[in-house]
């Protein structure tokens, strides 16, 4: 039997296409592009000079799939309908800078119930449980893990799967791996059962880490003791800005200063930074990051504000009250085995003060990685599964 050829029409046209005044004006399914030279030179890779781009000669050539164009050098480029439509029809979905993202969804203490567990040894050889917990991380920020082994160095095992870990100063040293342990003499706050107001981790640096896992290895037995608390600070911060627009905008519009120091025999640091405690995205429309942390707060400066005192605490105790409030703070008890995972300058955490009782240990290890290891280890992944 004849095998029929169809012919399938190109998703892209061009209908007309003209060089005037050194900018190559294309009609490509009855949208008109107008392209400088310069970016054409450049984009076609003639030249790795970034200087200067020769001038487009007005006699081109062009068909519905294809425009070539004349060099004053004499060279040639040729630019096909699909390449154009690559580069300036992207629909708005696939514009978006980073892989799938699909909006935040903000969340108060009655998501407890609903958080999702993800599977430690499924996590470690399948792509697709990897995709979901990446989706969950981004629109929730905040997830369970459960399966590992009640030991040290799980976390470990995560790195490939997360892109990569990231190194960081901390009170034992420069690891990718730390430890908060209640123990009988303790040199940080971490290590006690003091306390935790609901904070970021390493607000001190200009990049903070984006996310954190808490792997907890050993659990205080009696009930509560030893739980966490977790806390949607992007759903406080739109809650606050309905409240007490002003003191929305005092919190978002002064950096103050955070600070973190350590001087022992193998440590030594002290680090400094700038962040505004709602941190706004370049549109200034929504919050893309928190930055609060008791313990690491500077109290330098904060004189130096534009609002007065009075008025900076007023706004920050607003916010602080409303984040302890039981509408949005949730209190979660990890088990052995368990791993809590959570976007750093999103979902706060903390923890209500435990008795550290003689015999009883509390032990989590934890990690940082960030957005960029995430989106590289997605980019690949969908990539992969697109083949
Ligand atoms: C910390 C911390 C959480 C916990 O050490 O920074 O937040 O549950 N610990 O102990
Ligand atoms: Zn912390």
């Amino acid at each position: 039997m004849a095998r029929r050829l169809s012919t399938v029409a190109a998703a892209y046209q061009i209908a007309f296409a003209k060089v005037e005044k050194q900018t190559l004006s294309v009609l490509l399914n009855n949208v008109e592009r107008r392209i400088p030279a310069a970016y054409v030179w450049d984009h076609k890779r003639h030249s790795t000079s970034p200087k200067t781009a020769p001038s487009l000669a007005p006699l081109i050539r062009w068909d519905p799939t294809q425009v070539t164009v004349n060099w004053s050098t004499g060279d040639q480029s040729e630019i096909s309908a699909e390449w154009l439509a690559k580069h300036f029809a992207i629909p708005e979905k696939q514009s978006q800078r980073f892989p799938g993202s699909n909006g935040k969804i903000h969340w108060g203490s009655d998501y407890f119930s609903k958080i999702p567990t993800f599977d430690f040894q499924t996590l470690l050889k399948n792509d697709q449980h990897l995709l979901d917990l990446f989706d969950q991380l981004e629109s929730h920020g905040i997830l369970l893990v459960s399966g590992a082994k009640a030991e040290s160095g799980q976390l470990r095992l995560l790195d490939a799967r997360f892109g990569w870990l990231r190194y960081t100063i901390n009170h034992a040293g420069y690891s990718n791996l730390m430890n908060v342990k209640t123990v009988e003499n303790p040199t940080t706050l971490a290590n006690t059962g003091r306390r935790l107001h609901l904070h970021v981790d390493f607000p001190f640096v200009t990049y903070t880490t984006s996310f954190r896992c808490l792997h907890c290895i050993q659990q205080v037995p009696r009930p509560r003791a030893g739980a966490g608390w977790y806390c949607d600070g992007f759903a406080v911060a739109d809650h606050l800005r309905k409240e007490d627009p002003r003191a929305f905008d005092i919190l978002s519009s002064y950096p103050i200063e955070f600070a973190d120091s350590a001087q022992r025999e193998h440590v030594q640091f002290s680090t400094k930074s700038w962040h505004p405690m709602l941190k706004l995205d370049e549109d200034k429309k929504q919050v893309e990051g928190v930055y609060i942390s008791n313990h690491a707060q500077s109290s330098r400066y904060l004189a130096r504000l534009k609002p007065s005192l009075f008025e900076w605490y007023a706004a920050y105790y607003q916010y602080t009250r409303l984040l302890h409030d039981p509408r949005f703070v949730i209190e979660v008890k990890l088990e052995p085995g368990q791993i809590l995972v959570f976007e750093n300058t999103r979902v706060l955490h903390g923890r209500p003060e435990f008795e550290a009782r003689k015999g009883e240990v509390r032990h989590l290890e934890s990690i940082c990685f960030d957005r960029d290891a995430v989106y590289a280890k997605k980019r690949a992944l969908l990539a992969k599964k697109a083949a």
